[in-house]
Formats: C-alpha cells, sequence, structure tokens
C-alpha cells in the first residue's frame, strides 16, 4: 500500500510571520489525520518558522527548489545540506514554473534530485505537458522524455527514495482541474515508463500525487482513482482550512 502524501507548495507566499501564523490555525486541524503524510514547501525565508512551528507534529517541510552543488560560488542559490541542515524532509523539483521561468531542465531536474537525495531529503520531482502538447495528442511523449531525461539516471536505490508530480500545466493556478480520469490516464503511463526502467514492485511502490487546480471539493474524486496518490497543491495549500479540507478528504 502507497501512503498518500498531501505537499503544499505556497510557491512566492507568505512572510515568517504569516507562516506561523498558518500553522497555529492548520496543525490542529489535521492533529488526527494519520492516513497520509502531510508537507508545506514554503519560501526559503520561511523555513525557519515553519519547522519552529511544526516541530513534534507529524507535518513535514519541504523547499521549493535546491542548488545541485553542496556549497559554492552560486550567488542566490540554496543547497540541499543546507534545506536538510534547517529542518526540511522534502524539496519540490523541476516545477513547471522552475522550467518556464528559470531555465530548468530534464538534465537540471535530475542533478537537483540526485542532489537531494544526497542530502538526504525527498525531492518530489514535478514532470506535466504543456496545453499545445496534450492538444496535439504529445502527452504521453513529454512524459516519457521528461521521465527519461530527468529520472531514468536515477540508480533503483536513488528512485526507491523519490516521489513524482504529475502536474499538466494547463491545470495549474488556471481553475482547470484535470478529470480524474485523464489524470489517471498520465499516471499510468508516468508508472508504465517506471515499471519499464525500474521493474514491476518499484514501479507499484512508487508515490505519484496530482497537482493542478487541487480544491477540498475536487480531491475525493482525484483520490478515488487508484492510480493518485496524493497532491501538490499550490493556491488552495496558502488557507489552514482549504488545505486541511484536502488533507482531511
Ligand atoms: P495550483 O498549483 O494548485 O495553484 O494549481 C499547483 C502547483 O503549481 O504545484
Amino acid at each position: 500500500m502507497r501512503k498518500p502524501i498531501m505537499a503544499g507548495n505556497w510557491k512566492m507566499f507568505k512572510t515568517p510571520v504569516e507562516t506561523t501564523a498558518f500553522f497555529e490555525k492548520f496543525l490542529p486541524l489535521v492533529a488526527e489525520a494519520q492516513h497520509a503524510e502531510v508537507a508545506i514547501c514554503a519560501p526559503f525565508i520561511d523555513l525557519p518558522a515553519a519547522v519552529a512551528a511544526t516541530q513534534g507534529s507529524k507535518v513535514g517541510i519541504g523547499g521549493q527548489n535546491l542548488h545541485w552543488a553542496k556549497d559554492g560560488a552560486f550567488t542566490g542559490e540554496i543547497s540541499g545540506p543546507m534545506l536538510r541542515a534547517i529542518g526540511c524532509q522534502y524539496v519540490i523539483v523541476g516545477h513547471s514554473e522552475r522550467r518556464q521561468f528559470f531555465g530548468e531542465t530534464d538534465e537540471t531536474v535530475l542533478k537537483r534530485t540526485i542532489a537531494a537525495l544526497d542530502a538526504g531529503l525527498t525531492p518530489i520531482v514535478c514532470v506535466g505537458e504543456l496545453l499545445a502538447e496534450r492538444e496535439s495528442g504529445r502527452t504521453n511523449d513529454v512524459l516519457k522524455t521528461q521521465f527519461d531525461g530527468g529520472i531514468a539516471g536515477l540508480t533503483p536505490e536513488q528512485f526507491a527514495r523519490i516521489v513524482i508530480a504529475y502536474e499538466p500545466v494547463w491545470a495549474i493556478g488556471t481553475g482547470k482541474v484535470a478529470t480524474p480520469e485523464i489524470a489517471a490516464d498520465a499516471h499510468r503511463a508516468l508508472r508504465g515508463y517506471c515499471e519499464a526502467h525500474y521493474g514491476r514492485d518499484a514501479a507499484q511502490a512508487m508515490r505519484i500525487l496530482y497537482g493542478g487546480s487541487v480544491k477540498p471539493d475536487n480531491i475525493k474524486g482525484l483520490m478515488a482513482q487508484p492510480e493518485i496518490d496524493g497532491g501538490l497543491v499550490g493556491g488552495a495549500s496558502l488557507e489552514p482550512n482549504s488545505f486541511a479540507g484536502i488533507v482531511n478528504f
């Protein structure tokens, strides 16, 4: 059985003070949640406040990106060991906004994923197609290319420690959630690539999250699909009641 993960991606929202206020309201709302891992991936400057606020709770904290070097002359960057040192357990890698606006490629996704694993973090590796790619029938080709370039270079041991997030770019921040069937189809395709490369057991154990306009009122339908192992939630993770509604689907 794969344990679901509900992960919030705060993107570039909230200050440290707002972070503390969020967890004061949020933690009591999810105190009984045993069925899923719960994580918040916050902006770098909010991480100390988030880690402090969640001490002694089951909620894990993550970054939204990391550099692939341990340290060095990389102005403006943050490394895996730095995230780990501050108490992070997770890190998002290869989010479509990083691919779109910051030059992320499948090659750098693989480097960052390995760096995250080396630092003892759980990378949440994002893949997903653009609207034009879906409309031209190329969704599975795109996912396969992203898998081959960004994930398939991992050893079986490394692969066993990652989480994959399927995030169709046309569904992110648009309110246009993929139907559970569309999402499940993509998850099946991804699990197929996992199986072809790493074998059936490894593929069956892989948690594949869905992301893109997940809300409290659509999470149940998504989670009813056996292929969907949780959510990567942007906008709806910013407000305690809303994210708790998703965690407690
Ligand atoms: P959204 O973002 O839930 O606001 O669509 C999801 C994501 O980008 O991870």
